[in-house]
């Protein structure tokens, strides 16, 4: 009876919701429609444009004929316009003085914060605490929207397994089950359950589709994979972002089975809209258009109509489609039909955000002025930072340091604010951040002495540097010789109790077109590095990087190794709360460190071959391996250490076998047995022993981060479904195939217990 009840009020709830919703849906269709009557076909595709204005004034935008575009209806959004004033008078030109007075999008690559900067993507999804990334797209939000922003370009959610790649940086590494749950709470963060409130924004999920897996890591080279890999590893965070809500989708500058993205039907309009149900808009990356003539498929006007067929709605920066669409039409290489549905979902995404209703919606003055940069949210960026550092090595438990005696701060990286907020972040204010020496200040105050010298530069190599150190990232050059600059680092050194080595990669070594086939640290700081040990003092590496680096040597010398990435706006206040222990780190990494780059990629989640290497050994003649370095990677995937240890028992299973519609509990008990609290993040994965096609020796499935009191134990428990066991088989069904299978809980990827369960049938 109350069941009955309890589902006549749901359903009545369902079917008021849905009916709400379809009346939305036809109030906005009706409303597009009446205006896509009345525009011309010069309007639709204007509506198609998307230039990049540059960090302009009004003024500057009408002398780069950007204004009269917007006037004469050319223009559908615009990008990288700072500040909302700006915003506003652009908006003004596109309502005011355009014949159909359409207001604009503004767009911005607003990747992890905006003027609050957090942790580059790597370090954040190293938090694996869905909460706090959520939470780190939200004040991004709300700080954006308060400067007149509507629409960031983020996600970026491409899966990689090669270091190589400087783009590793602003992805959530190798994992597709990770990727797929960050991916989720970014675009919640974004654009939470209403995009018309002044202070969501659009996410837009990026690069469709595989960037991640170019070819040698080298920027904007080709992928080629089976689909059996598609959809299996490289799929999931993108639809994860599609089943969020996403509302805009960016195509990738690479090729996907011989057809560069931004001209792929298959992925755009296939796989994209018709599997996956994607209603919003596709805009191509920067220029990808044009550059469709370089990858060889024709000229401007060819690969401009290619693209539009395949299901590409907005053109950024090239105006292939501004210049060529019409007399495609009239040579009926392309129809009006596709021109219309592409200019319908530009606008519908602008009256999904309110813009009909309110064009200056996110122009509110007065937010811009209290918003953005607060207390409350560089605090929020401080603790995100501290959870997103990873404890590499802690021998003898050298961290944390004591907050008294000399500490010697030694490094390029130490006085180095303009390089904390990392790649991406077009919209920090570098004299707004904290480098290690200010935090240190600021966590000691007057209880130690901090010492500094800068020891080495960035690298030997001057014309390296200066590629690393682009967009007013400097690290200032020391011009005298190094030895002399090593010298006066070793004096420092010498009088001080512990070192502090600050070193690493540059902001800029990694990012956009920053791949490197040499992924250790630089020349002069190895050798900084080496001369500050044989002082004899502990040495502490405070690693900066946006990638994993080969640290093989490192990690056999150094005593202890805290990685940081590139922390944001606040990372030197993060850094010196970990060092000495205000905060316990807990960060695991989402990408394997390999013992050098030969090995790359190097992932957990690998297949096992028919040759593997049996457990323990590492060369066997005439199995999967080496000759010269065994298969294990360095630091694996989920790993990080803390200032407690912490103890797992066995897995209990409450049954050994389920059934479709059924499920199977796994529980493990998991105790702080060190001195502090801390928190631990417990990861489940599963084996699939056998299947019609080959399984992956792990998968990551599951995880849940808790926190323990020192001496404190607690029962974790994981639910396991037949929907945890589904993958695509070889005709591209998503299914379960009953068998055995093995479950694996752990502090890593390599460090678990093991039981077995079956799925009948
Ligand atoms: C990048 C994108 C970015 C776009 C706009 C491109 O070069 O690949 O990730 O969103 O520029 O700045």
């Amino acid at each position: 009876m109350k069941f009955i009840k309890v589902f006549a009020v749901l359903f009545i709830m369902t079917a008021t919701g849905a009916t709400a919703q379809s009346q939305d849906a036809r109030k906005m269709n009706q409303f597009i429609s009446g205006l896509m009557k009345k525009m011309t076909l010069d309007e639709k595709i204007g509506q198609l444009n998307l230039p990049s204005a540059g960090d302009i004034t009004t003024g500057q935008a009408s002398s780069a004929g950007i204004a009269q575009k917007i006037r004469e209806g050319q223009v559908g959004g615009l990008f990288n316009i700072k500040s909302v004033e700006k915003i506003r008078d652009v908006q003004k030109i596109a309502v005011e003085s355009s014949r159909l007075k359409i207001p604009l999008l503004f767009g911005m690559d607003v990747i992890h914060g905006y003027q609050t900067v957090f942790p580059i993507p790597l370090g954040l999804s190293s938090t694996w605490d869905m909460t706090l990334i959520e939470r780190s797209a939200r004040i991004a939000a709300i700080e954006a929207s308060a400067d007149g922003i509507n629409w960031t370009f983020s996600p970026m959610v491409d899966v990689s397994r090669d270091p190589r790649w400087g783009r590793m940086s602003e992805g959530s590494g190798e994992d597709p089950y990770i990727g797929a749950q960050i991916a989720k709470a970014m675009v919640r963060g974004y654009q939470q359950s209403d995009l018309s409130k002044n202070n969501t924004i659009m996410a837009c999920v990026k690069h469709f589709a595989l960037y991640g897996a170019i070819e040698a890591g080298r920027d904007y080279n080709t992928t080629d994979m089976s689909r059996l890999r598609m959809y299996n590893e490289y799929f999931l965070p993108y639809k994860a972002a599609i089943d969020a809500g996403v509302g805009s989708v960016m195509t990738s500058f690479n090729e996907v089975h011989g057809i560069p993205a931004s001209a792929n039907k298959w992925l755009m309009t296939d796989v994209l809209r018709k599997q996956w149900g994607f209603d919003g808009f596709v805009v191509t990356d920067y220029t990808a258009i044009n550059e469709m003539v370089d990858h060889g498929l024709g000229n401007l006007k060819e690969v401009s109509a290619l693209s539009l067929k395949a299901g590409v709605d907005m053109d950024m920066v090239g105006e292939g489609f501004l210049t060529t669409l019409k007399q495609s039409l009239q040579e009926k290489k392309i129809t009006q039909e596709q021109i219309d549905i592409a200019c319908r979902r530009i606008l519908e995404a602008k009256y999904k955000l309110g813009l009909f209703e309110d064009p200056f919606r996110y122009c509110d003055v007065q937010r811009s002025k209290t918003e953005i940069l607060t207390e409350s949210n560089r605090r929020e960026a401080r603790n995100i930072a501290a959870q997103s550092f990873v404890l590499l090595k802690n021998q003898n438990n050298v961290l944390p340091l004591k907050k008294s005696g000399t500490i010697a701060l030694i490094g390029p990286l130490a006085d180095a604010k303009e390089n904390m907020p990392g790649t991406w972040s077009v919209a920090a204010d570098f004299k707004q951040s904290i480098s290690v020496q200010a935090g240190l200040q600021n966590v000691l105050g007057n209880k130690a002495k901090v010492l500094y010298a800068k020891g080495s530069n960035l690298t030997a190599d001057s014309a390296l540097e200066e590629r690393a150190t682009m967009f007013g990232k400097t690290l200032n050059r020391d011009k005298r010789p190094a030895d002399v600059i090593l010298k006066e680092a070793l004096a420092v050194a010498r009088k001080s109790d512990v070192i502090v080595a600050a070193l690493g990669e540059s902001a800029e070594m990694s990012g956009e077109s920053s791949s490197r086939t040499n992924i250790e640290i630089p020349d002069v700081q190895k050798d900084l590095l080496k001369a500050l040990l044989q002082t004899g003092k502990p040495v502490v590496l405070v690693l900066f990087t946006g990638r994993p680096l080969a640290l093989k040597w490192e990690d056999e010398n150094v005593p202890a190794i805290l990685n940081v990435w590139f922390g944001g706006t606040e990372a030197g206040n993060a850094v010196a709360d970990v060092l000495f222990g205000d905060v316990n780190p807990s960060g695991k990494l989402t990408a394997t460190f390999p013992q050098n780059v030969g090995q790359v990629p190097l992932f957990y989640n690998h297949k096992n071959t028919g040759r593997p290497l049996a457990q323990g050994k590492w060369f066997e003649k005439f199995r999967s391996n080496y000759l010269d370095v065994s298969n294990d990677p360095l630091y694996p995937f989920g790993f990080g250490l803390s200032y407690t240890t912490f103890n797992y028992g066995d897995i209990k299973l409450d049954k050994s076998s389920f059934k479709p519609g059924e499920k199977i509990t796994a529980s493990i008990s998991v105790s702080n047995t060190g001195s502090r609290e801390g928190q631990e993040v417990v990861q489940l994965y599963i084996r699939d022993l056998v299947g019609s096609v080959t399984r992956p020796v792990k998968e990551l499935k599951g995880f849940q981060k808790i926190h323990l009191k020192a001496g404190e134990s607690r029962t974790v428990q994981f639910d396991i479904t037949e929907e945890d066991l589904k993958f695509y088989n070889s005709d591209l069904n998503f299914v379960a195939e009953p068998g055995d299978f093995k479950l694996f809980i752990g502090t890593n990827s390599r460090d678990v217990k093991e039981a077995d369960f079956r799925l009948n049938r």
